[in-house]
C-alpha cells in the first residue's frame, strides 16, 4: 500500500483528549468487534468537522499519496486512531483490514466500493457489490471479515477522515490486512 505515514507526537488537542477518553472507555467494555465498532463510531461523530480536533500539522497531506498521521496509540495495544489526508483523486489499493474499524469524514468527502471474493476454487475475483459516498460528518463502522473495498477522494478539495482501529497501529504501520491484486470490476 503506498501511504506515506508519520507516527504520532504528543501533540494532540484538547478535543482530541477528551475523545481517545471516551473511546477508551467503549473499547474498555470488551464488546464484540462489530458492536465496539458501531459504538466508536457514535463516539466519533460529534467531533467531525470541529475546528479544534486537529492539530495543524495532523491535517498536512502529501502529494504523492493519501498521508497517514497517527493521532492516538493506546499504550495496551487495544485502539489505535489516525488521521487520513486525501488530496483529490488519492486513493488506496483494494484492501482489508486487520481489524474492527470505526471510520468518520472530518472534512470533504469520500467515495469508497465495496468487493465480494468470489472463487470457484480454481480462480478468483473481486466484484462490487455497492458503491458508497461518504460526506462530511458521516461515520461507519465495519468489522472482518467481509470488509474489502477501496477509498478515494473524489471531491476537488482535501478530504481528511478519522480512523478507529481496535489494533496497535503504531507496531504494525498500517491497518491494512492484505492488498488484493486479483481482477476487480473497475470502478
Ligand atoms: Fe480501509
Amino acid at each position: 500500500m503506498t501511504t506515506s505515514a508519520t507516527v504520532g507526537t504528543d501533540e494532540r488537542t484538547e478535543r482530541m483528549h477528551r475523545l481517545v477518553g471516551e473511546l477508551r472507555e467503549v473499547v474498555g467494555r470488551g464488546l464484540p468487534p462489530d458492536l465496539t465498532a458501531y459504538l466508536a463510531g457514535e463516539k466519533l461523530a460529534p467531533h467531525l468537522g470541529a475546528a479544534d480536533l486537529l492539530t495543524d500539522a495532523q491535517q498536512v497531506g502529501d502529494p504523492d499519496r493519501y498521508r497517514q498521521h497517527i493521532v492516538h496509540a493506546e499504550a495496551d495495544g487495544s485502539f489505535s486512531l489516525v488521521a487520513l489526508v486525501w488530496l483529490p483523486g488519492q486513493r488506496t489499493a483494494i484492501h482489508d483490514h486487520v481489524s474492527w474499524c470505526a471510520t468518520g469524514v472530518h472534512l470533504g468527502q469520500e467515495s469508497e466500493c465495496r468487493y465480494r471474493l468470489i472463487s470457484d476454487g480454481r480462480t478468483a475475483r473481486l466484484v462490487a457489490t455497492e458503491d458508497v459516498l461518504n460526506r462530511q460528518g458521516v461515520v461507519c463502522g465495519f468489522a472482518p471479515p467481509g470488509d474489502i473495498h477501496r477509498v478515494q477522494n473524489s471531491g476537488t478539495t482535501t478530504a481528511i477522515s478519522l480512523h478507529v482501529y481496535g489494533a496497535d497501529i503504531a507496531r504494525l504501520g498500517s491497518s491494512v490486512r492484505r492488498v488484493y491484486q486479483l481482477p476487480a470490476d473497475e470502478r
